[in-house]
């Protein structure tokens, strides 16, 4: 677990963005820019960027985000300057055509949109109580759960807010967003459903794979995270990479408390579940695995396999190395959720475990969506607690 991250006060953190965006770009002008943030956060308790320290500013997040694997393509990612978008319908709008760039016809495309910066003092201007724009609803039938588990409670406080659930509950019912904003009580907005791209999920050589009726979507947009950069909080700031194929095949459809299916597959490949010695849960992951990647790529939707992403994390090491930077990294999180991890060169080094900022935050959560159990493990300030 990194150290939860020590954050400085608005003109220091300021000064120390300020000092990298001018130097890695090699911009003129440092200190007179420097002297006029100052200047706005003595009067206001904050400061505007310019939308190229924005957008920059959102890379640099992406670059030092400890747990991602996909680094090597920090400078690429696709900064959608939406800071003056502040109403509840317009926000949904956004985030609507969010999902077409980054879903730029399967050829998943790295994309952050990024709304109206907290205030200083009042806090955030605008939230999103989803964890991701795209998520399956899990619906609890007393002690069973169809659907997703891990969205359980935000399933049970859409209904809440009033959201008509379908009349046939399915294990693949997307979730609606719950926007909230400073002027407006926390509002549903159906997903459009056609722009979302989903992929089912068969595999090369097993036929009865298919019609275990298994899907997953296609674009991870994570939106419930606080993007800070030089000292300002963007609390309102969704961003989706692509998928790497263990995070469905692996984590989403085998974890026993999300999809739980690895007995299903065991059971279709007729292996013997008697001994865990037998392995037959690598087996099934295996397979698993092996249906996510054939699917996607069948689709033209792109995927990546833990073989391509750990060289490409391993040329983005040496291009931090060669920039004289750390490479920060949480090797827990690199490694993942790969069952054979010696196999893959992210596995045979360290990182450094710091985390700086500019970076990628949990949200304060909204508590209508915690379980009341959980509500205390979450820090007010939404600092990183698990
Ligand atoms: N693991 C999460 C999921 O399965 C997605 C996290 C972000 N992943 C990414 N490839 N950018 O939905």
């Amino acid at each position: 677990m990194p150290p939860v991250e020590h954050e400085g006060d608005v003109a220091t953190e300021a000064i120390e963005f300020l000092t990298t965006y001018y130097s890695e770009r090699r911009l003129p002008g440092l200190r007179e820019r420097i002297d006029q943030v100052l200047d706005e956060i003595a009067h206001t308790g904050a400061y505007w960027q310019t939308e190229s320290e924005l957008t920059y500013g959102a890379k640099l997040a992406w670059r030092q985000s400890t747990r991602c694997i996909g680094r090597v393509r920090w400078a690429g990612l696709k900064v959608r300057d939406r800071r003056t978008v502040t109403r509840t319908a317009d926000i949904a709008t956004e985030l609507a055509e969010h999902l077409v760039a980054g879903d730029n016809g399967g050829r998943i495309q790295s994309v952050i949109t990024v709304f109206a910066p907290d205030h200083p003092t009042a806090g955030p201007r605008a939230r999103i109580w989803n964890d991701q724009l795209v998520r399956y609803c899990g619906w609890q039938f007393d002690d069973q759960v169809l659907g997703d588990p891990a969205q359980v409670t935000m399933t049970a406080a859409a209904v809440r807010l009033g959201w008509r659930p379908p009349a046939e509950p399915s294990r693949f019912d997307l979730l609606p967003w719950v926007i909230e904003t400073t002027d407006e009580d926390p509002t549903l907005v159906d997903v459009p459903r056609h722009l979302v791209r989903e992929v089912a999920l068969s595999h090369p050589v097993h036929a009865w794979f298919a019609d275990l009726g298994l899907r997953w979507h296609a674009l991870p947009v994570i939106s419930n995270m606080r993007l800070r950069i030089g000292g300002i909080d963007y609390s309102c700031a969704p961003f989706n990479g692509h998928y790497l194929s263990d995070e469905i095949g692996t984590r989403n459809m085998g974890d026993a408390d999300r999809y739980d299916q690895l007995r299903v597959v065991a059971a279709g490949l007729d292996l013997d579940t008697s001994d865990e010695s037998t392995l037959w849960r690598e087996h099934a992951v295996l397979v698993l695995n092996q249906a996510v990647l054939h699917s996607f790529r069948a689709a033209d939707v792109r995927i990546s396999d833990p073989h391509t992403e750990s060289e490409l994390f391993m040329r983005f090491c040496e291009a931090e190395k060669r920039a004289g930077r750390p490479v920060y990294g949480d090797w827990s999180w690199i490694n993942g959720s790969v069952g054979w991890a010696a196999l893959y060169p992210v596995h045979h080094r360290y990182y450094d475990t710091r985390v700086p900022n500019p970076n990628f935050w949990p949200g304060t959560p909204s508590t209508q969506t915690l379980e009341p159990s959980l509500r205390d493990r979450h820090h007010p300030t939404g600092q990183r607690v698990h």
